[in-house]
């Protein structure tokens, strides 16, 4: 099978797993129905895909029908999440996402807070539940779970989303802003990376190689959204374009110009390749990292 066909069946295989859940079919019925309607919408499942290239890399296993798609599952969730709540108005306020009309817009606020609410607790109650149940030694689940956690809080995606709050209208310089990326995209990236290997039984060493391929291939996806926003179209990317200077944000663009950034991304890209070269069978991570640079949605 070639890479890109690799690509499209993982989102399938995620995307069948994701399906699984929020099925209720008594009164919190219409509510689930709000919840799946974001997170079964065809996101590009990045950080899932992360989660089981690395635990593939380390184990030489396919992840697809054990405890690390459900892990892979929670921090979908967690990033869904993340959107529904980037798009509110009292954030980016945006209204597409995903190729449709955002939550807030389709089910109002309220049932958008509590879909990203519900969504971020389901993506824990996976974790100590079906995962544990999963076989994984419970030393292992635990470990995932804090590396998970921690990169989702206040010093990993929600620091990094306060930060990018703080920098509307204000001239964050360059280190300011890679901070904010690092955070509110790279901890997430690192945190799919790293669980990977934690859950195929990597050590130290191979946790640190993980970790230097998601900062990387993180900022650079953070420098290509921003360029997006301002090159991309709407049917591609299926969200609004333009919203960066709509909100007054600093983004790279302000900063280094599109040529920069361009040159940034084939720079870091192949830093992310270096650092996975220690693994047996990088082909593929090395070909996402690639592909994810030159990405037009
Ligand atoms: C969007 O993430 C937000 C950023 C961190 C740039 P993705 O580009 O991974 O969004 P989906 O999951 O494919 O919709
Ligand atoms: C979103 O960043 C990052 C998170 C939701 C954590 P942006 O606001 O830059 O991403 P888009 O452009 O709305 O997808
Ligand atoms: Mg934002
Ligand atoms: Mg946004």
């Amino acid at each position: 099978m070639d890479y890109l066909s690799e690509f499209n069946s993982n989102i399938a295989h995620i995307n069948k797993s994701l399906d699984m859940y929020f099925r209720d079919s008594d009164m919190l019925e219409d509510f689930s129905r709000v919840v799946r309607y974001s997170l079964l919408a065809g996101g590009k499942r990045v950080r899932p895909m992360l989660l089981l290239e690395f635990y593939k890399l380390q184990s030489g296993m396919s992840g697809y029908g054990g405890g690390a798609m459900i892990f892979a599952c929670a921090v979908e969730m967690i990033h869904t999440y993340s959107l529904i709540h980037d798009d509110l108005p009292c954030m980016d306020n945006d209204d597409y996402r995903r190729g449709q009309l955002t939550s807030h817009k389709k089910f109002g606020e309220a049932r958008a807070v509590l879909a990203g609410d519900a969504l971020l607790n389901k993506a824990f109650e996976l974790i100590f539940t079906e995962a544990a149940g999963s076989g994984i030694p419970a030393e292992i689940i635990l470990e995932a779970g804090k590396v998970i956690s921690a990169a989702s809080g206040s010093r990993g995606m929600v620091g990094g989303q306060i930060l990018d709050m703080e920098n509307e209208g204000f001239s964050a310089g360059p280190q300011r802003v890679e901070i904010t990326s690092e955070l509110k995209t790279g901890a997430l990236f690192s945190a799919a990376c790293e669980c990977g290997v934690i859950l195929g039984g990597g050590g130290v060493q191979e946790r640190e190689a993980a970790k230097r391929y998601a900062r990387d291939t993180g900022l650079a996806f953070q420098i290509m959204d921003d360029i997006l926003n301002v090159e991309g179209t709407k049917e591609n990317m299926g969200k609004s374009i333009g919203s960066d200077k709509a909100n007054r944000k600093v983004t790279f663009v302000d900063i280094y110009g599109a040529a920069e950034c361009k040159s940034k991304v084939s720079q870091l890209t192949a830093s992310a390749q270096k650092a996975v070269s220690g693994f047996r069978d990088s082909g593929y991570a090395v070909w996402l990292s690639g592909f994810l640079s030159e990405r037009n949605r």
